[in-house]
Parts: structure tokens; C-alpha cells; sequence
């Protein structure tokens, strides 16, 4: 029997990717999200807001696994919505769910508010995988909510404007990642788990420049962004400012401090397949960077 499987983010830079891959899987799929996705064979369109509990019940009604992604920018509130979206989802016979948070979350205090998220998922009774993964490489051409303009700046302008001055990244695809969720859904094995994706190689922001420039055929320079700008393009992208304060410094640490510049073998063990290098990833996404 086909297994019905909520895709919260449906339009996000992994749920995109991972719809495709969960019909491939035979799986049903009830894509929930504000901004509507096209309604096809296995794909069943519902309207789900995370700030309106009103459109939670459509939702999750009669789904045997869910894969949760919280809003785009971190907030306190974040993790009450989940525990209300899970309140009953074990007697209701969900059966395994798949959380994307990021990478080091393990490690932080419990009441940081993704940390809590995790919590809330910990805690709901039912069977989970936690995905962690590093900084996108998708953020250089998809659009980041935070920094919005990174592919718009390489198109128009040459320049990557983005913290974290010479420290290392290991870089990965929104397509590994969405192919570790899909396994994490819907084989056995994974429940209790958490992996780590992260790309093969750490990088600079000025080795991506070199890399884009390549595929570009222009020279794009890395200009480093400083706090208070990243604290003002998360406040624009609709953080409070507490969180935008919070979040900017966390994530002008995490990519300066080279802690997203790790490496392990989490996406070949659970995919059976080497992660995309950037290169690779660059060559596919030139059309946006194209002028
Ligand atoms: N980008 C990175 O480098 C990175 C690294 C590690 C972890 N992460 C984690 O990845 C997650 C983001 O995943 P992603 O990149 O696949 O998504 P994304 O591209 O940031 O898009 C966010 C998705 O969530 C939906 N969404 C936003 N607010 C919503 C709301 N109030 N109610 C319902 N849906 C809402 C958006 O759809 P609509 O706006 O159309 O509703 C969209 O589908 C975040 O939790 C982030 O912490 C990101």
C-alpha cells in the first residue's frame, strides 16, 4: 500500500527537490505550504500555514510520515508550533518523522530555538531522524531568505556579499540532502538516527568566487559582510529583532569559525553515493548567475 508522506517547505530548496524523489518512491505526497504547488498524480496540494493552527488538521490528517521544516528564520515560537502540529501524531499512526534543522544543533543550549524544535520532535512519541546539515550550496543561486540578493549580487554585479571572511565550509547540495531525507522517510533503519550532510571539500567564500567565476567566465570577488548588515537583512526577511541579533551572530560565527567546515560520510553512507562537489554544482546552476 502507497504511503501518504507530509512535505512541509514544499517549495523550499530541499522540499522541491525531495517531492521528485518521494513520487519516484511510489509515495503519496500532501505538499502543505502558504505558496500553492502545481496538484499531479501523487502530489495533493493542501494550504498550511505554521503561524495559523487553523490549517494544521488538513494537513496532517491521515499521513504516516512527515517531513518538517520550520519557518525559514528561527524564532521562539517556532518549536510551540511543532509540538501543536505533533499533539497526537502517534495515536493518529504517523510513524516516522523526518526533521531538517542544521548542522551542530546537538550541541547547542536547550533553549536555543531550533535546539527547542529538535526537543519538541524528541518528545512527540513518534519514531524520528534528525537531518543536520551544513551551509547550502544552493544558497549562491536558489536565493536565501536571509541574504536574498547573494545570487542577484554574482548576476549583477560580480560580487558575493556574505560573513565569514577566510573561514572554511564544506558546501552541500540540496539534492544530497533531499536524497537523505527521502531515505530517512521511507526505508528502515534511520529511526533514533541523525546525519550530518555536508559536502566533500571546505571552502572559502573566496574559493566559491573562483569557482563561480570559472563557470561564469567573469571575476567574482567575495565581499565580506559585516554584523550589523546580516542582522539587517534578517530583520528585512521578518525576524523580531531579538531573533535577528541572535541569529546574526550565530551565523557570522558559524561561517567564520570554520565549523561548517567539517567533513564525514553521513550522505555517502545512507545514499550509496559520493556528495556533489561544488564545482559540479556550479556548472549546474550557471543559468543563474547568466546576465
Ligand atoms: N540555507 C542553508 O544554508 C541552511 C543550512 C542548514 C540548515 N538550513 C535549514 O533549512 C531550513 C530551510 O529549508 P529550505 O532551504 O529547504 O527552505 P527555504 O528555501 O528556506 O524555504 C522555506 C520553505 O518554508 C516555507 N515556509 C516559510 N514560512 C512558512 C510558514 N509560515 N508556513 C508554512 N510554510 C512556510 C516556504 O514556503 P512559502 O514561503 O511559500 O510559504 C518554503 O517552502 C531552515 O530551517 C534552515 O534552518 C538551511
Amino acid at each position: 500500500m502507497s504511503s501518504t508522506v507530509l512535505v512541509t517547505g514544499p517549495t523550499g530548496k530541499v522540499g522541491r527537490r525531495l517531492i521528485p524523489l518521494l513520487v519516484r518512491r511510489g509515495v503519496t505526497i500532501r505538499a502543505a505550504g502558504r505558496t500553492p504547488v502545481q496538484a499531479r498524480t501523487g502530489i495533493d496540494p493542501v494550504r498550511f500555514d505554521w503561524a495559523d493552527e487553523s490549517t494544521y488538521e488538513t494537513a496532517r490528517k491521515g499521513v504516516d510520515a512527515m517531513y518538517l521544516v520550520p519557518g525559514a528564520v528561527p524564532q521562539p515560537e517556532h518549536a510551540d508550533h511543532v509540538r501543536a502540529l505533533l499533539a497526537g501524531a502517534s495515536d493518529a499512526g504517523v510513524g516516522r518523522i523526518v526533521l531538517l534543522s542544521v548542522y551542530g544543533l546537538d550541541h547547542a543550549p536547550s533553549e536555543d530555538p531550533l535546539r527547542r524544535i529538535e526537543l519538541a520532535v524528541e518528545s512527540s512519541g513518534v519514531p524520528y531522524t534528525i537531518v543536520r546539515p551544513g551551509a547550502f550550496m544552493q544558497n549562491f543561486s536558489d536565493g536565501l531568505r536571509w541574504f536574498e540578493s547573494l545570487a542577484e549580487g554574482i548576476r549583477e554585479r560580480d560580487e558575493i556579499v556574505h560573513p565569514g571572511g577566510d573561514g572554511l565550509v564544506s558546501y552541500v547540495s540540496a539534492e544530497d540532502i533531499a536524497a537523505v531525507v527521502a531515505v530517512a522517510l521511507t526505508e528502515d533503519g534511520h529511526d533514533g538516527r541523525a546525519y550530518a550532510p555536508l559536502g566533500p571539500e571546505p571552502l572559502t567564500l573566496t574559493q566559491v568566487a573562483g569557482h563561480i567565476s570559472w563557470v561564469t567566465g567573469r571575476r567574482i570577488r567575495y565581499v565580506e559582510a559585516d554584523r550589523a548588515s546580516t542582522r539587517d537583512a534578517l530583520l528585512a526577511a521578518g525576524a523580531s529583532p531579538a531573533a535577528a541579533e541572535h541569529n546574526s551572530e550565530l551565523h557570522s560565527y558559524a561561517f567564520s569559525s570554520g565549523m561548517f567546515g567539517a567533513l564525514n560520510d553521513d550522505i555517502l553512507t545512507v545514499t550509496g553515493r559520493p556528495p556533489v562537489s561544488f564545482g559540479e554544482f556550479a556548472v549546474s546552476a550557471a543559468g543563474a548567475w547568466r546576465r
